[in-house]
């Protein structure tokens, strides 16, 4: 078996590992051990990578490793359960711009002729990794709150982009019969890196997270590019992963917003809906706040609760303690059940991850679709810092830009008590009807000190 055999045969053992990583990433059980897989997989094709034949510059490859081990590795330990979309957001970037770097150097190193069959991968690389980078850049000041996270829209925006991207490919058409034109070249990415800003800034900061999944996966398609143009194995099955997975999880998130992909992109959803305000539209009736110990009589008596966690909850770090009050609830004969909204939070899996991390029994999580009949014949529905998740515009009011969104049905429930700190909306940026229901009992405060007084005066 020749060098070059063996290292793809490594490559395999690699893919391998990250698949096998991937299927253990879709359940909270096994996520550990995904990630420890994944890992390996990295390990073995950088190893095998390291080790072909015309490989050289190692100090260059080390030092860059180095850097960006200790980068990244600091990035993982810092940051913030709720700032994970962000991390993740500038991570795409960071793969989308390598992936066009490693291209253009690879146009601008060639000598001879190019395979036609190189030179597209090598466009096509720098027009998606291009846009991968700038897209993923304003996709991470949207999330930080840099800039504004409303839409930001102008007339003829849609047309002022397919212009852009009709002009990049050809641009790209001119450089395929030409590579030294220069000037074309150039031009490619700069609107490649234009298209990105361009294409991101009419989304809603709430869609975000939509957008860093679709973004994660052109970063994989860019890479996968790249590893056709250097006939790469490892590169090309890793971008595919990549592109195919995030591209799957994209299409989970908007199924679960009922929204398509198109809506997405295009739907500016999250605009101020001037018409809407001017006719008075919003919440009737009237918000009722109580003290804990009116909340702590509610669940008291009830025969039946069901815990319904979102972004508060996470911004609380409220995890614990909610365990700690359903448990000793469950213990006092209380029914507890946690209903999980696949978009609750910040991020996929957010809620799964933060209650397996605080030790909820995997039985008592149900999904929306397994638990929604059963909140009308529930007592008690604690709704710890979710907003748009619950809000019942999404089935009532067809004004409402999230109406059609699957929501966890707690309006149904016979109380339903909502903790929060103040009547600010959610991510969506819309008011939530909930709040003025008459079976609804607003608790304001911070989620974590509102579950411990609650626990207290339970207790007591
Ligand atoms: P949100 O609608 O964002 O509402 C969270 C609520 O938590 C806010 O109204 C806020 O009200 C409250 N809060 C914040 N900090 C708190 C604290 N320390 N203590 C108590 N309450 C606190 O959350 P959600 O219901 O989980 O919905 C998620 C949103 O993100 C949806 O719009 C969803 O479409 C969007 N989204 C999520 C994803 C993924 S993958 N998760 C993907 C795309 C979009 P106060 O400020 O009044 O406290």
């Amino acid at each position: 078996m020749s060098t070059v055999n063996i290292i793809d045969f490594v490559y395999l053992i690699s893919a391998v590992l990250f698949m096998l990583g991937i299927k253990n990433l879709s359940s909270p059980a096994t996520a550990k051990l995904g990630n420890k897989l994944s890992m390996s997989g990295m390990a073995v094709a950088i190893i095998a990578t390291l080790a072909s034949p015309d490989m050289n510059g190692y100090i260059m490859i080390i030092l860059a490793i180095g850097i960006g081990a200790g980068v990244g590795g600091y990035a993982a330990k810092k940051v913030e359960m709720t700032s994970m979309p962000e991390m993740v957001a500038l991570f795409n970037g960071c793969g989308g711009a390598a992936s066009a770097l490693v291209a253009m150097a690879e146009f601008s190193g060639h000598t001879g002729a190019f395979a036609n069959f190189t030179l597209i991968t090598l466009l096509l690389s720098i027009i998606i990794g291009g846009l991968t980078f700038t897209g993923s850049i304003i996709a991470y000041t949207k999330l930080q709150g840099i800039i504004s996270t409303r839409p930001i829209t102008y007339p003829f925006q849609q047309v002022v982009n397919g212009g852009i991207v009709l002009l990049t490919l050809l641009l790209a058409w001119v450089v395929f019969n030409d590579p030294s034109s220069t000037f074309s070249f150039f031009l490619i990415i700069i609107l490649s890196l234009a298209l990105g800003v361009l294409a991101v800034i009419p989304i809603g900061g709430a869609d975000m997270p939509v957008i860093v999944s679709l973004l994660n996966s052109y970063s994989g398609l860019a890479v996968s590019m790249t590893g056709f143009a250097l006939n790469n194995n490892a590169l090309i099955i890793v971008g595919s992963l990549v592109g195919a997975s995030g591209l799957f999880l994209t299409m989970i998130m908007c199924n679960a917003m009922n929204r398509s992909l198109a809506n997405v992109l295009f739907g500016a959803f999250g605009a101020i809906d001037e018409s809407a305000q001017d006719a008075g539209e919003g919440p009737t009736g009237s918000m009722k706040g109580f003290e804990v110990e009116d909340v702590a009589i509610a669940l008291e008596n009830a025969e039946s609760l069901i815990i319904v966690p979102g972004y508060g909850m996470a911004a609380a770090q409220a995890q614990h303690v909610t365990r700690e009050l359903g448990d000793y609830l469950t213990e006092e004969g209380v029914d507890v059940r946690y209903a999980i909204h696949s978009v609750a939070g910040r991020m996929p899996g957010h809620m799964n991850v933060l209650l397996a991390e605080a030790d909820v029994s995997y039985d008592q999580l149900y999904a929306m679709e397994d638990i929604n009949d059963d909140f009308a014949t529930t007592d008690v529905v604690l709704v710890i810092g979710a907003n748009d998740v619950v809000n019942p515009a999404a089935n009532t009011n067809p004004s409402s830009p999230i109406y059609g969104m699957p929501i966890l049905e707690v309006d149904k429930a016979k109380t339903v008590v909502v903790l929060k700190r103040s009547m600010n909306v959610g991510f969506a940026g819309i008011e939530n009807e909930l709040f003025f229901r008459d079976n609804t009992m607003m608790l304001f405060g911070d989620a974590k000190a509102s579950i411990q007084s609650l626990l207290s005066a339970i207790k007591k």
